[in-house]
């Protein structure tokens, strides 16, 4: 059987086969996908065996009345029947270095170390609209939930990095010495134990800045401790970056935290010295935006300075803050009012009429909030970076994402040490 139709591999498992077979959410798509992305480096031998039984199973499915063989199945798989590479950011060619993206996101680490030259080999998020937005970008669809066993059967050896973006939780070490048995039971322990399973080259963390006085400290102590002297990791002093030195208009300092395997004797790491070039929020502020979806009403505004002025000076209240065009914006964050934190004054506006989607007028000054797609540019993504989700999706994963140039000059300097650059 010949088999020439290219199929959808999004619309199979979203709509036809998953309502067909009644499945939840599986790694079914991750599987084929890491597969095709990885034919030519090796890899791909990890995710064979499962890639032809899934592969197979979709053939079957779409055409019943054919015998469906594993030939058949590595056949369609190697014609390149799944259309996995109509995307903007492609994996590299001939790449210099492998690295896994943990707690991926939308790829802000993926994209940053691709630009360096590496392919990924490894991708797990377990947020359905933050696996859109990666599918849609970089073609692969990420692995799930990483605490389990059966996913992280599937993270491949022999990979140069590690990265993760992992959310930070506390650690109960009353009265222990704070090792990696103490972390059990916490995302922190997963990262620490595909690091000691399999030996990357290199590890680079990311985290909240809180990071340094969470739970008294003692949540930074703790990790140190397990990848310093569980670990066997040469790990400098944890640096605090801030995206606004990396060229990019927004105030947001991050937590870094980098490692080396004790054997490859590196003993020093340099973090990157800002690059000192000014950016305004003008360089990214988007031309046309639509009046009705983005521009505040004019009520909503006294809302706003309402409630600001009730709280001012109390330090628990929400402050928004309208952010001028030659400034830069503070660091965007996920839920509550996080959209109305950094409002934009645009003064194009010409519409000024009541309209469906905003209730009274719109404001007279032109205040709005910022687009999904300058949040995107806050952090570095370029525009060729496909937003394919709803609004509120969108600006969750920009706020949840890394700054993708502070992130890339720091991997750079570790590519450096690695003598991969
Ligand atoms: C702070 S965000 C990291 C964002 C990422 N660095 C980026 O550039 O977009 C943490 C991510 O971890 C994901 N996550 C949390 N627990 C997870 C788990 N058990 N397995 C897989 N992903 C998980 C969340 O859905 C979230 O997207």
């Amino acid at each position: 059987m010949k088999i020439k139709e290219k199929i959808s591999l999004e619309k199979v498992f979203e709509k036809e086969y998953k309502i067909k077979i009644g499945e939840i959410e599986n790694n079914k798509e991750a599987i084929i996908t890491h597969f095709i992305h990885n034919n030519k480096n090796g890899v791909s031998q990890f995710f064979r065996k499962d890639a032809i039984k899934y592969t197979k199973e979709i053939l079957s499915y779409k055409y019943p009345n054919e015998e469906i063989t594993n030939i058949v199945a590595e056949e369609a798989l190697q014609y390149g029947i799944f259309d996995t590479f109509d995307i903007p950011f492609p994996p590299v060619e001939n790449s210099k270095f492998k690295f896994i993206d943990l707690f991926a996101g939308i790829g802000g680490f993926r994209l940053a170390i691709q630009n360096l030259g590496g392919k990924c080999v490894f991708t797990s998020e377990w947020d359905k609209d933050a696996k859109r937005t990666y599918k849609a970008n970089f073609g692969e669809r990420p692995f799930g939930d990483i605490t389990k066993e059966e996913t992280k059967a599937f993270i491949p050896n022999g990979f140069d990095l590690l990265c993760a973006g992992f959310p930070c939780q506390a650690f109960s070490i009353a009265g222990k010495r704070g090792g990696f048995e103490d972390t059990r039971g916490t995302l922190f322990f997963d990262v620490a134990e595909i690091i000691k399973r399999k030996q990357p080259k290199a590890i680079f963390l990311e985290n909240v800045k809180g990071l340094r006085n969470h739970n008294g400290g003692k949540t930074l102590a703790t990790i140190l401790n397990v990848l310093r002297n569980d670990l066997g990791y040469f790990v400098p002093e944890p640096q605090v970056v801030n995206a606004r030195d990396f060229g990019v208009p927004q105030n947001r300092e991050r937590i870094y935290i980098v490692g080396f395997r004790k054997d490859l004797g590196i003993e020093n790491f340099e973090y990157p010295a800002p690059t000192n070039k000014k950016v305004t929020f003008a360089s990214i502020k988007e031309k046309k935006v639509p009046a009705t979806k983005y521009f505040l009403s004019t009520q909503y505004v006294q809302t706003l300075i309402n409630h600001k002025a009730r709280h001012e000076g109390k330090g628990n209240g929400f402050g928004y803050a309208i952010i001028p065009d030659d400034g830069i914006s503070n660091a965007i964050v996920v839920g509550g009012m996080g959209r109305e934190r950094n409002l934009v004054l645009d003064k194009r506006i010409t519409d000024f009429t009541p309209t469906t989607h905003i209730k009274g007028t719109v404001n007279r000054e032109g205040i709005r909030k910022m687009t999904p797609r300058e949040w995107a540019r806050l952090q570095g993504f370029p525009d060729e970076f496909i937003i394919p989700v709803a609004d509120a999706s969108a600006y969750k994963q920009f706020g949840n994402s890394v700054a993708v140039p502070a992130v890339q000059a720091t991997a750079n300097e570790i590519l450096k040490l690695l003598n991969i650059k």
